[in-house]
């Protein structure tokens, strides 16, 4: 169960105060496509490198340690999540792991079964299944979201499943524009159906709390470079599912669930970094409890400073003419995406960057997103991404320098 006791977060400056990587006089907003590490985190793959660069599974201590190693990050990413250590699958990313378990699942689908994508998601969430489907002679159906509002309703997905639907796979959040879809009812509606629901999780982690069981994800990626970790990847799974598939694997390679699925030797010193990161965000608030109680205390709390943040932006940016946000959902993480008359998004980006604001410029992956605000061939969009260290100030910086070079267009 999510918590619902609300504790306050550590005061922003004494976040930013532990990232070496952020400087004061720069405006990073560009966590969704990477956040920046904390102290401990660097000093946790450090102290990785030094102890725990055997393999896994020796007699001796530095292996010993390894072992020790992934099995803390299996349990701090189930933590993390609400799931459970046996099913945390680890990987170099998550679109990595997205192939190869479209590949272990397919092997379980027939010709003329169907998978369901949607149009809001990361093609990470999209590609790995189509090819599979084309593979295995499934046939894809697209849930589409709503133009206007940038929302994904459940309506759409209930649309296209049918009783031969066996997988559905959706965003808990889009990367691009922050909608979070009602993934309990999707995949109420996917288990009604028969079938299985692989929830891309790469976004929303950083932003919300997470509960894979309330949320029926039978499947949950996520990536921990996108939560303060190192470039690493999960998938969080249902260990009876997981049980049930037959991964393409080395022979001599462990037969045992979860590391059947994992390809080849895993990045031990990162997997240090990613508990780490994961204990980190645990002590954001002073909450009691073990560590699941207290990662779902800290994002309970950051979830309400990120929707304050968020509105700031939204409110500064409508009042700028010629500015057109993607979307106005609901229900969103704090990630905004934008584009301003006159400019191309990548001549923007550069202009913003000579007054020290980072933000991205382009699809961000979100492929079919971006095809279907019919920004494709214009470059794609900006995305505005605040997180956890980003302050009041550095929202009105960008609003700011975005209402200057509306103002220069003439
Ligand atoms: C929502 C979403 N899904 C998937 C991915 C792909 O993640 P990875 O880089 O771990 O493969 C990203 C990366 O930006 C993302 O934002």
């Amino acid at each position: 169960m999510i918590n619902d006791i609300t504790q306050a977060l550590l005061p922003v400056n004494e976040i930013r105060g532990q990232f070496p990587g952020l400087r004061a006089d720069h405006v990073h907003l560009d966590g969704a496509a990477g956040t920046q590490v904390p102290e401990p985190v660097i000093a946790a793959v450090q102290d990785g490198m030094r102890r725990a660069m055997a393999n896994v599974g020796g007699a001796f201590e530095t292996s010993r340690t390894s072992t020790e190693v992934v099995a803390e990050a299996r349990c701090a990413l189930a933590h993390l999540v609400g799931g459970a250590p046996e099913g945390v699958v680890l990987g170099p990313n998550m679109t990595t792991l997205t192939f190869h378990l479209a590949d272990a699942l397919s092997r379980t689908w027939s010709a003329g079964d169907e998978v369901v994508v949607t149009s809001l998601d990361h093609d990470a969430n999209v590609r790995p299944w189509c090819l599979a489907a084309e593979r295995t002679g499934v046939n894809v159906r697209v849930a589409d979201f709503d133009l206007d509002t940038g929302e994904l309703p459940v309506s759409a997905v209930e649309e296209v499943l049918t009783d031969r639907t066996r997988l559905v796979a959706v965003t808990a959040a889009s990367n691009a524009i922050g909608t979070r879809p009602d993934v309990r009812a999707i995949a109420a509606l996917a288990h009604a159906r028969g079938a299985l629901t692989y929830v891309d999780g790469v976004h929303a982690t950083a932003h919300v709390p997470v509960d894979v069981r309330g949320l029926g994800a039978d499947f949950y990626a996520c990536s921990s470079y996108k939560f303060c970790g190192p470039h690493t990847g999960a998938v969080i799974a249902d260990p009876e599912v997981l049980a049930g598939l037959q991964p393409a694997k080395l022979a001599p390679a462990p037969d045992a669930s979860p590391a059947r699925f994992e390809r080849g030797t895993s990045a031990f010193e990162l997997l240090a970094g990613v508990r780490a990161a994961i204990d980190w965000l645990a002590g954001l608030t002073d909450a009691a409890g073990g560590r699941r109680e207290r990662l779902l205390a800290t994002f309970t709390a950051l979830e309400d400073v990120l929707q304050q943040r968020l509105t700031r932006l939204v409110d500064g940016l409508s009042r700028i003419e010629g500015v057109r946000m993607l979307g106005a959902p609901r229900r969103r993480t704090s990630t905004v995406s934008f584009v301003l008359d006159g400019y191309r998004p990548d001549a923007l980006a550069a202009r913003l960057a000579e007054r020290g604001i980072d933000v991205w410029a382009g699809d961000n992956y979100a492929y079919e997103l971006m095809r279907r605000f019919g920004l494709r061939e214009s470059g794609g969009a900006i995305r505005a991404s605040i997180v956890l260290y980003n302050t009041p100030e550095d929202v009105d910086r960008l609003v700011e320098a975005v209402a200057e070079l509306a103002a220069a267009r003439g």
